[in-house]
């Protein structure tokens, strides 16, 4: 059993698994762990776990000696009038969860310490950050790669998993760590989904009843719309059905694309003949889903 380090803050030291919001701390961890010759895997994350994320720590589990999740709601990838203050905060649930996973131990920096006074360092990304997410949350992609880059670094683990779930999320991830020359393998977690076939995710929590059954409408919308792309149906009909489809259910669309499955480039016309995968964003009310699917 690894110990519980001394300064581990108050509210964390009484959580089920070893827990710390402390960078020395998380340093003398990990260098332990390296001298005793174990690999890291580290799965970064903004709490309100649910089965998805523990799916993730468990494939970290399986391609590393050790397993640190983190847990920070990163307040660079929300803008003003986004649901940071909203987002769900559970951490004694989360870490009880994380303990049942398999992590070793639980990184739960706070934000004066990620961001002190003085924080001026952007990155700016192109290439899959482009288009989709992008035109709707143009923060969001810095804000993510600046975070992860930190975490990165703090951590130094051989390999990170990221959820498909968040798929332009784990592209634009893929090419950042590609770009910087990070030596840090990114393993892709599938989707995890209900039996009516909505994506898990934290904000399913913000749903009332009656936008929780509406709300499997996406994949179905997603998996027509990927179902007539492999059937050589050209991508514009086929966006033009999803798109009504989803109209006719969600409040607002934000987009439903279909986009080369590596680049995320936009697709040449016509059917497609190249890996590709349809992505959507779609409000319910005060609740924004996001959802992708492989075609083919
Ligand atoms: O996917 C998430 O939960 C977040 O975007 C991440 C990768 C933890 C960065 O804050």
């Amino acid at each position: 059993m690894i110990p519980h380090y001394p300064a581990f803050m108050g509210a964390l030291s009484s959580l089920p698994l070893p827990a710390t919001a402390d960078l020395t701390d998380l340093r003398r961890q990990v260098r332990d762990w390296r001298q005793a010759g174990e690999t890291i895997g580290c799965v970064p994350t903004m709490g309100a776990l649910h089965e998805g994320h523990l799916s993730l720590v468990k494939t970290a589990k399986e391609n590393a000696d050790r397993v640190i999740a983190s847990i920070f709601v990163n307040p660079t990838q929300f803008a003003p009038g986004e649901d940071f203050d909203a987002y769900p905060r559970t951490l004694d649930t989360d870490a009880a969860k994380l303990a049942t996973a398999g992590c070793d131990l639980l990184y739960a920096p706070v934000a004066s310490d990620m961001y002190p006074d003085g924080f001026s360092t952007q990155l700016t990304l192109e290439g899959p950050a482009l288009g989709l997410e992008t035109d709707f949350r143009p923060h969001f992609f810095g804000g993510v790669a600046i975070v992860v880059a930190k975490l990165f670094n703090r951590i130094q683990p051989d390999l990170a998993v990221f959820g498909e779930k968040d798929y332009q999320q784990l592209r634009v991830i893929q090419s950042m760590v590609r770009d910087l020359d990070l030596p840090i393998e990114i393993i892709p977690g599938p989707t995890l989904r209900e039996r009516d076939g909505l994506a898990l995710s934290s904000r399913n929590a913000y749903l009332s009843t009656s936008e929780r059954g509406q709300a499997a409408q996406l994949f179905l919308a997603l998996s027509g719309f990927a179902d007539d792309l492999a059937k050589g149906v050209d991508w514009e009909t086929a966006q033009g059905k999803a798109l009504a489809k989803a109209a006719n259910t969600f409040d607002r669309v934000d987009y439903i694309e279909a986009r080369c499955a590596s680049t995320l480039a936009p697709l040449p016309a016509g059917p497609v003949k190249q890996p590709a995968r349809v992505l959507a964003a779609v409000w319910l009310g005060k609740t924004r889903l996001i959802d992708n699917l492989p075609v083919g």
